[in-house]
């Protein structure tokens, strides 16, 4: 049986460390050529080494998505490697200071709103024309539970994903006749470096939200997030699928 996603060409953003680096993985397994592209470039190197070992075709790649101009530089190297863009993986993220709203000033809600919603917006903009002219494509969003559900001392980050739900939701519509998928995950608690950033109070308040009753392993979202690039997947855009 052949692989699920050979001769595809996937990127994942945020992919040296966390989840992005567990979809990768999941990405290589099923036969995609994938770009790893990061901030933290020596970490995206060593996951596309320690990746590429298997003997697959994955290169590192500097992104920061805050910037347009960078975003743009990190899409035409992509291209210049790999001539395709299959599959969009807007992952990275951060999740921000955790503190009441009278103690979140402006450039606290900045720079979360500029890392996990005007960087999805970003890099969707720049895939996307490439994705029209090809007539195929899948984007899937890291959103989070936070944005459907809200959480206290978090308001930068529970808003940016709830923008990146709505925005799923919009940019589903206006590519959905052209056979680009757009879907979005919002997984509860995983266990990731992001977590070093909340308090103890605050891990604990999120834990025990969790139905499943435990936090989640990036292997488990990097699952759903494989499933929604495959063919599997070929008549659901603009959902927020749960990963709890
Ligand atoms: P992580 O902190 O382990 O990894 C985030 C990655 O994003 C890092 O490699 C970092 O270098 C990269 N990154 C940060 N800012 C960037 C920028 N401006 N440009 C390019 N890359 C940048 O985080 P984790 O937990 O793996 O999170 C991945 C995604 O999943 C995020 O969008 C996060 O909000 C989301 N998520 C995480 C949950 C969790 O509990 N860990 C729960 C729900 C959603």
């Amino acid at each position: 049986m052949s692989l699920p996603l050979k001769d595809r060409v996937a990127v994942v953003t945020g992919g040296a460390q966390g989840i992005g680096r567990a979809v990768a993985r999941r990405l290589v397994e099923a036969g995609a050529a994938v770009a790893i592209a990061d901030l933290n470039f020596e970490g995206a190197e060593k996951a596309a080494e320690s990746l590429e070992s298997a003997g697959a075709s994955v290169k590192a790649f500097r992104l920061d998505v805050t910037d347009w101009t960078s975003i743009q530089t990190a899409c035409e190297s992509v291209l210049v490697q790999f001539h395709q863009i299959d599959v969009l993986v807007n992952n990275a993220g951060i999740v921000g200071k955790t503190a009441p709203i009278q103690d979140q000033d402006v450039a606290d809600w900045n720079r979360v709103i500029a890392a996990d919603l005007s960087g999805v917006f970003l890099c969707c903009k720049a895939v996307i024309p490439h994705m029209i002219s090809r007539q195929s494509g899948r984007i899937i969003n890291l959103a989070s539970v936070a944005g459907k559900e809200g959480n206290p001392n978090m308001i930068p980050y529970c808003a940016a994903k709830a923008g990146v739900i709505g925005l799923t939701k919009a940019l589903a519509m206006e590519v959905a006749r052209c056979n680009i998928l757009v879907n979005a995950v919002t997984p509860a608690l995983i266990d990731t470096a992001m977590l070093e950033d909340l308090s103890p109070d605050q891990r604990t308040y999120l834990t025990a939200k969790i139905p499943i009753g435990r936090i989640g392993t990036p292997e488990e979202v990097a699952a759903m997030v494989l499933w929604l690039a495959t063919d599997e997947v070929c008549f659901s855009t603009g959902a927020s699928s749960i990963v709890v």
